[in-house]
């Protein structure tokens, strides 16, 4: 959906756009309507296509079995639109990085960093940056040392505690427990996701976001509040039950709203964020503490997403939301292509 939107909205005079669609098998397709082909299965009206970890071609090729690689078209940027696992983790970004490609978005350190919940919350705690108490278990551990996973869980706060896969998202895997046995089921299913499993101190909060565009002088959009229609902002109510609301502006004093605004910069910077992130916050209804729970560097973009409509509100529209985002992929490449790259010890 988030690449539906794009499609829709970039500049057709500007841009000369090849679609590439990948099915749930990680196979790359191309081709006339990739996107429909792909919906409805009828891979046979397009081609297999590859892009290799080889510097210097850029190219994308045609890939028929038993035939040798053709070129197909030669990319000068992508824009990857994948949530998720090899998507925003990093994965997909070092075979850019290989092929030598400039890309939109964090690099490999800075997506892998964000995907990473509890790796995350550890990089904002050394910064001074305020994050939940948290503690990172292994699935190893959970099965095979249950009582100590459990008293390290159980050292991080009081219940209601929050048990989350470290790198997934949409919700999937994530739980509210209130008690040992809550909370032993919750290590259990959390565990089917991850090596890494995160709990945390539940927080009586209210969902703040805010979206960050830029590389290294990054800027802050206002903050927007999502009215979750579920106890937690659940995977139901992010997709199913179509009754979450996004609140833009946020309905929130001015203060907090700058903090929110300053703070979502130094978390871009803190992990390292290049392009865009949307960096979500929990506001603690009983301290008014704002605490970053986590950075999403490909947020939702279609145009009813959080990410675009917070810039829109900021007085930034979609199609220019666009054109900004590529730039600043140019502007890193360039940065990249003027480091040193060979280095000779002279006399
Ligand atoms: N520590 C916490 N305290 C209170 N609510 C939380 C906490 N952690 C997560 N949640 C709730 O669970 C939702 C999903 O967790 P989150 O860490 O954002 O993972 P995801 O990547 O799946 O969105 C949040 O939007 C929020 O509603
Ligand atoms: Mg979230």
């Amino acid at each position: 959906m988030s690449a539906r939107s794009v499609l829709k909205a970039l500049d057709r005079s500007r841009y000369e756009i090849v679609t590439i669609g990948i099915t749930h098998e990680g196979r790359w397709y191309s081709g006339e309507g990739t996107l429909e082909a792909l919906e409805e299965g009828r891979l046979d009206t397009l081609e297999r296509v590859a892009l290799l970890g080889e510097p210097g071609q850029r190219n994308l090729y045609r890939w028929r079995e038993g035939a040798p690689l053709e070129v197909l078209s030669e990319l000068d940027i992508v824009f990857p639109l994948l949530h998720g696992t090899f998507g925003e983790d990093g994965t997909i970004q070092g075979l850019f990085e290989m092929a030598d490609v400039p890309y939109v978005g964090a690099g490999v350190l800075g997506s892998s960093a964000a995907m990473d919940k509890g790796l995350f919350k550890m990089l904002m705690q050394a910064q001074g940056i305020p994050a939940v108490e948290s503690v990172v278990l292994l699935s190893s551990e959970i099965h095979r040392q249950v009582d100590s996973a459990i008293d390290r869980a159980e050292a991080v706060a009081p219940y209601p505690l929050f048990v989350k896969p470290a790198n997934l998202g949409s919700s999937v895997g994530v739980s509210k427990v209130r008690s040992r046995s809550d909370l032993l089921e919750g290590l259990m299913d959390a565990a089917r996701y991850d090596r890494r499993v995160l709990v945390e101190r539940g927080v009586d909060a209210r969902e703040i976001e805010v979206s960050v565009l830029g590389n290294e002088e990054p800027e802050a959009s206002v903050p927007g509040e999502i009215i979750p229609s579920d106890e937690f902002y659940s995977y139901r109510a992010k997709y199913i039950d179509d009754r979450s609301e996004l609140l833009i502006p946020a309905p929130i004093d001015p203060k907090t709203a700058s903090q929110a605004r300053r703070l979502a910069v130094e978390t871009f910077l803190a992990f390292d964020g290049a392009g865009m992130a949307r960096v979500d916050f929990l506001l603690e209804r009983s301290t008014d503490r704002l605490y970053v729970n986590e950075a999403n560097t490909i947020p939702g973009f279609t145009k009813i997403s959080m990410y675009p409509k917070l810039w829109e509100a900021s007085g930034l529209p979609y199609p220019a939301l666009l054109d900004r985002l590529v730039d600043l992929a140019l502007e890193r490449q360039a940065q990249k292509d003027a480091l040193v790259r060979s280095y000779e010890e002279t006399a």
